[in-house]
């Protein structure tokens, strides 16, 4: 298992590791201390670190580097990838600009969250030319300080990219080809399956990067456990202290990291990225871009995957009442079988699906909308940003004509599994347009969900907020025909 690690010149070989390790784990035990701990949950950033990541862009091979939280990620997923940490940008006495921008805007204070946010915003720095405060706060939607405020940090990204021209000089930049170079060196043996067993024989990782590999492998050991962003199952490892047996990452499979498109659907590998899936989701949804960009963070979204969002089955995931609503089917493979089943049917009960032992997703496929249909989707959470909705639902009408023929409403939040809301949907397709809307909507939400009452919200507020949802998609609708929203609605 082999990985570049900051400016070490040959690659770093882990002999001997617990295949369950984190990379915040194995850097802090190997007293690379600069990166922190703060949550080891994914929410503060303060382990923030950087993967540089071969990839071929027009025939080019190039490095991409992504943020990532290194509390919950898997040191064995390392393997090929190059990991940059704050002890490993600046060279001899010479800060990295991003570290000369913090020092000259006093963005750090007590500084216990600043390698984070340092991190942050090399990743940036290395992914953008130009800036703006959506790009600067998108980079950094992921890491919290309390004390230094957000103002000199948002400052000193500005100051970094003023003078990034003259600048653009840093180690890994200056050596880009010579990088890649190793990068490709170190993966270009790459078998169908890196797999590897600790030294005391107890705990395997296999990561194919073929499809069939990884259905026979799943198929022998039915009870492995599949990891693919591990941005939910990390939670198990350093929440919940468990211990996996053997586990099998789906990441590298390159059938699963594919995407295809034609005139009437997408299919998306189900180890495709949040991050990578973006462009050609909001190309064909525009209506989903608010709900990706309340999606985690950016760190989250450059791992997590729509497949482990799925598998995992929670019932306030953001993207199954979207996919539900938009007629989403999964691709499932069991050794040679693979069968199709609608995502509305893939939810059994409370984190169980239809899944059955040794079985994995393949791909999702998403139906483009016709002519008549229109989609939206509403997540409502307690802080706007970075946050699990109490509640999210996503509504796809057909139209004939002037006239509503069907509408399709999924929901999250309000039951055990995300599904559709059926009574909702005939209150919605019979009386769409009339004035007493909410209502209706919340009587027939009664009938269809009895809701929880959590920490994140009340049973009588998830019912009264998606009735409310509904009229605010109507008054959304005939926004443009009725500027002011406090007029009545015609009925
Ligand atoms: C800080 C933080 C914020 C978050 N915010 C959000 C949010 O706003 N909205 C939201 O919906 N979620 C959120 N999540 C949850 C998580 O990021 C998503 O569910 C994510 O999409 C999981 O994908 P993954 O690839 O990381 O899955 P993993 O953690 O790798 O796996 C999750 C589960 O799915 C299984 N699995 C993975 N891939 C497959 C496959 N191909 N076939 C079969 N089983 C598979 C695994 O065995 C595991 O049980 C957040 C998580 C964190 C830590
Ligand atoms: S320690 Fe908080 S995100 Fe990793
Ligand atoms: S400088 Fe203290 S938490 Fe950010």
């Amino acid at each position: 298992m082999r990985f570049l690690f900051n400016q070490h010149k040959e690659p770093i070989d882990l002999a001997e590791v617990n295949p369950n390790m984190t990379v915040l784990q194995w850097l802090r035990r190997n007293k690379h201390t600069g990166t922190k701990e703060g949550c080891a949950a994914g929410d503060c950033g303060a382990c923030t670190a950087v993967i540089g990541e071969l990839a071929t862009i027009k025939g080019k091979k190039v490095i991409e580097y992504k943020s990532i939280n290194t509390c919950i990620s898997l040191v064995l997923n390392l393997n090929g990838k190059h990991l940059i940490t704050v002890e490993g940008i600046s060279e001899g006495n010479r800060l990295h600009p991003v570290q000369s921008a913090m020092v000259r805007a006093n963005g750090s204070q007590c500084g216990f969250c600043t390698p984070g946010f340092v991190m942050s915003l090399f990743a940036l720095y290395h992914n953008e030319n130009e800036i703006d405060l959506d790009k600067i706060n998108e980079a950094l939607s992921g890491n919290l300080c309390r004390c230094t405020g957000y103002q000199p940090i948002i400052d000193a990204a500005f100051l970094i990219f003023e003078t990034k021209d003259s600048d653009n000089n840093d180690y890994f930049s200056n050596n880009k080809s010579q990088l890649v170079q190793s990068l490709v060196r170190i993966n270009e043996d790459e078998p169908e399956q890196f797999s590897y067993t600790s030294n005391d024989k107890k705990v395997t990782y296999d990561a194919p990067t073929d499809v069939n590999v990884l259905a026979k492998t799943l198929y022998k050991y039915q009870d492995a456990k599949i990891v693919s962003g591990c941005t939910d199952l990390g939670l198990e490892i350093t929440q919940q202290l468990q211990q996996f047996g053997h586990i099998i990452n789906v990441q590298n499979v390159h059938e699963m990291k594919s995407i295809h498109e034609n005139d009437s659907l997408i299919e998306i590998g189900a180890a495709v990225s949040y991050h990578s899936a973006w462009t050609l989701l909001v190309r064909s949804f525009p209506e989903l871009e608010p709900l990706l960009k309340r999606f985690a963070s950016r760190p989250i979204r450059n791992w997590a995957t729509i497949g482990g969002n799925i598998a995992n089955a929670s019932p306030i995931g953001d993207m199954p009442p979207a996919l539900i609503a938009l007629n989403a089917t999964l691709k499932l493979r069991r050794g040679d079988n693979v069968r199709e089943v609608r995502l509305q049917d893939f939810f059994i009960s409370y984190k169980k699906t239809v899944l059955l032992k040794g079985e994995f997703i393949k791909s999702i496929t998403i139906p483009k909308l016709v002519k008549g249909e229109s989609f939206t989707v509403h997540k409502i959470s307690r802080r706007y940003e970075d946050d699990i909705s109490a509640v999210c639902m996503a509504i796809k009408l057909v139209n004939d004509g002037p006239n509503l023929k069907e509408a399709v409403i999924a929901l999250g939040g309000m039951a055990e599994i995300p599904k559709r809301a059926t009574m909702l949907e005939k209150t919605v397709t019979k009386y769409w347009n009339k004035r007493d809307i909410a209502k209706r909507s919340y009587e027939s939400l009664k009938e269809d969900f009895c809701p929880l009452d959590d920490v994140r919200a009340s049973s009588e507020y998830r019912l009264q907020v998606s009735a409310n949802l509904i009229k605010k998609t109507l008054l959304n609708r005939i926004n443009k025909k009725v500027p002011n929203l406090a007029e009545p609605i015609e009925n």
